[in-house]
């Protein structure tokens, strides 16, 4: 495809931060793409943005350095996606994209994508399945419903998570906003001093404990199960915010726990609770906590600051990948991470970050590697993804 136009501009993401978003043209069509920011970002993602003393200066940077340095070579010559995030590897020429950040070539490396899409007069997740050679099909949304953590909130997991399994989007994504209102009014019920209030994905804020909260979900649970859906139930520790070099210290419980004593609660709360899905429960560099605890729970074990999806971080003995494309900088990058992932046989989960846009283009990276889960949160600005995943639930019925 030729590039015959191309642009940047600084706009927000639900956290209000300043973020890139970048417009390429083709064949007279602005293909258009923006970038997420983490909160609990792992220590071992590339670099967000080129270096500079805060946020607003370093995306202003960033501004710069795709009109000077990015624009000027890709406004020359013939591009496959594949080809546009080469350059930008190269441009950069750090592992971690230290040079010019992450988001930087990421913004450019997605519009190139959705530039391709238009030219080739294919949808963008048949785009993503066609030039890294991925069978596409449905995902299972896995949605946030009560959270807290560095996402703001008391409960010192990160995330409740609920996912129903099936194969219609649209369905999956209807039953699960019925089973988050209801949530809610089992949470009116049971905490004397919720008001509604919500985390940075719009998870419910509770002041309720680790096992009421479970309790809660497990009769949301059993009331999906009425309805005749199979659920699974899920947590994202993200434990890495908790451990301070020694010990994992829960704060809204006022209990620390060494990891031989981490790996006996998780495992008991697994039971107990009959998880399918366990996220971070170790810090991001205990690989070996992760693999004892798969071995001993039935529920899929999943590495999120463990991989920050890097192919070579990943480990066999552990279930599951989350693939966030901003903590690697290229869907080049994360594609490759994606196939490493299912050749070690993993579970594989793409998902949002709490710094979300408005662009619906994650749905579409979901369906187009044929993921396991979309892991892109239940309200607020994540109904983006959510409602992009019930158009494309339509053409993929068809
Ligand atoms: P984030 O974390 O705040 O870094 O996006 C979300 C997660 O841990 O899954
Ligand atoms: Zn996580």
């Amino acid at each position: 495809m030729k590039i015959n136009g191309a642009r940047a501009r600084i706009v927000l993401n639900a956290k209000a931060a300043p973020t890139i978003e970048v417009e390429l043209n083709v064949s007279g069509h602005w293909a258009r793409a923006s970038v997420p920011a983490g909160t609990s970002a792992g220590k071992h993602e590339v670099k967000p943005w080129p270096p500079a003393d805060n946020i607003d200066l370093a995306v202003s940077k960033a501004k710069r350095i795709l009109e000077n340095e990015v624009f000027p070579e890709i406004l020359q010559g013939d591009w496959e996606p594949r080809e546009v995030d080469e350059f930008l590897e190269q441009l950069d020429g750090t592992p971690d994209f230290r040079k010019i950040g992450g988001n930087t070539a990421l913004a450019v490396s997605i519009a190139a994508m959705k530039a391709f899409s238009w030219d080739a007069g294919i949808p963008w997740y048949q785009a993503v399945a066609n030039a890294y050679g991925f069978k596409s099909g449905p995902v299972k949304p896995l949605e946030n419903f009560i959270g807290g953590g560095a996402h703001g909130g008391h409960t010192d997991i990160q995330e409740f998570l609920v996912a129903v399994k099936g194969t219609n989007m649209a369905e999956m994504v209807h039953t699960l906003s019925w089973a988050y209102r209801q949530t809610k009014e089992l949470l009116k019920r049971a905490d004397p001093h919720f008001v509604g209030a919500l985390t940075l994905e719009s998870a419910f804020v509770t002041e309720l404990g680790t096992e009421d909260i479970l309790n809660i979900l497990s009769a949301i649970r059993t009331g999906l199960e009425e309805l005749g859906y199979e659920v699974v139930l899920g947590v994202d520790v993200a434990a890495a915010e908790l451990w301070d070099g020694k010990r994992y210290v829960w704060k809204s419980e006022g209990v620390e726990r060494t990891t031989e004593e981490q790996l006996q609660y998780i495992r008991e709360l697994a039971t107990e609770h009959k998880l399918g899905y366990i996220e971070d429960p170790f810090h991001d560099d205990d690989f070996e906590s992760f693999k004892r605890l798969q071995a001993s729970v039935d529920a899929v074990v999943v590495g999120d600051d463990l991989f920050v999806t890097d192919e070579h971080r990943l480990q066999e003995g552990i279930g599951g990948a989350l693939i966030k494309y901003n903590q690697r900088g290229t869907l080049l990058r994360t594609v490759r991470t994606v196939k490493r992932a299912r050749e070690l046989g993993m579970t594989v989960t793409v998902s949002h970050r709490s710094g979300e846009t408005d662009d619906p283009f994650l749905a579409h990276f979901a369906v187009g590697v044929g993921a396991d889960f979309a892991k892109i949160g239940a309200a607020g600005i994540r109904t983006v993804k959510l409602n992009e995943l019930i158009r494309i639930s339509e053409e993929l019925e068809r």
